[in-house]
């Protein structure tokens, strides 16, 4: 009876996992339409907003794109990066497109970012480990079963960009936005001032 139950638990814990599993080929394939904005390498281009994508994790990157297809992000108003982004995510067609792309995003290799964005690094780090670890990890690598980003990936100008967006209502504030809600909340306990100083400190970080 134990070791049954063990089993289910077992299983039930890769479930998920399994849900997961694109297919990374097919996911290469699909990213050929996505590399003009987020670079062949997917570090990322800050002239036209796109982040580094390489490396991020998986879950979020399923998470955000079923968010932009279904109009759960990118839709309010002033939320330019949004904008651009919402088509391009409606042309993946369903689940499985968005699993592979995801998967292959996945499986890059993480791009380091040079520094755009000067603050105080060790107030950074008092700041990012009581306000931000707790969801983003000790060093910013991210939680897949929190659905939260790896932020070391994604550039510090966007990283910035994003955290006013949560605080301007430009993110996290459709109903269905379960995930972004809970980060909107926390971003509105940093200052510009400790915004920047916590990016000193993440570039301090290597992206993985
Ligand atoms: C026209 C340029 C452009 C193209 C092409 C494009 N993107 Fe984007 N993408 C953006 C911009 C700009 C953002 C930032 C959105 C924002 O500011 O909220 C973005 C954001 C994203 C995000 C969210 C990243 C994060 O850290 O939250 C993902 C995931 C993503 N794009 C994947 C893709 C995929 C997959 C494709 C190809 C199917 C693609 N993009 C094609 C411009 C583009
Ligand atoms: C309660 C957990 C939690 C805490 C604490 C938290 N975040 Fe988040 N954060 C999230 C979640 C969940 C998301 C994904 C939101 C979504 O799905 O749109 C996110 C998204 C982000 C993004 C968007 C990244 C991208 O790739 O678009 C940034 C930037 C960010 N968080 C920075 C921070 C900073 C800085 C702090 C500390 C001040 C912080 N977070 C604290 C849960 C958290």
């Amino acid at each position: 009876m134990i070791s049954r139950l063990h089993k289910l638990a077992y299983l039930s814990l890769l479930l998920p996992a399994l849900a997961l599993a694109g297919n990374v080929d097919s996911g290469k394939e699909l990213y050929a339409a996505c590399a003009a904005c987020h670079g062949v390498d997917g570090g990322g281009n800050a002239e036209l907003m796109a982040p580094g994508v390489a490396g991020q994790s998986e879950s979020y990157l399923i998470r955000q794109l079923w968010d932009f297809k279904k109009g759960v992000r990118g839709k309010e108003a002033g939320d330019i990066g949004g904008a651009q982004m919402a088509p391009m995510a409606a042309t993946l067609v369903d689940g499985d497109a968005i699993a592979d792309v995801a998967a292959y995003i996945a499986s890059m290799p993480a791009v380091e970012h040079a520094a755009t964005v000067e603050g105080d690094a060790g107030n950074g780090q008092k700041q990012y480990t009581s306000k931000c670890g707790a969801c983003h990890g000790g060093k910013g690598w991210g939680n897949e079963a929190l659905y939260t980003p790896r932020l070391t990936v994604i550039g510090d100008w966007y990283l910035v960009r994003q955290v006013l967006n949560f605080q301007e209502s430009m993110r996290g504030v459709h109903e269905d936005s379960q995930y972004g809600k809970q980060m909107a909340m926390m971003a509105k306990t940093v200052s510009k001032d400790e915004l920047k100083d916590i990016a000193a400190f993440l570039n301090e970080q290597s992206a993985e």
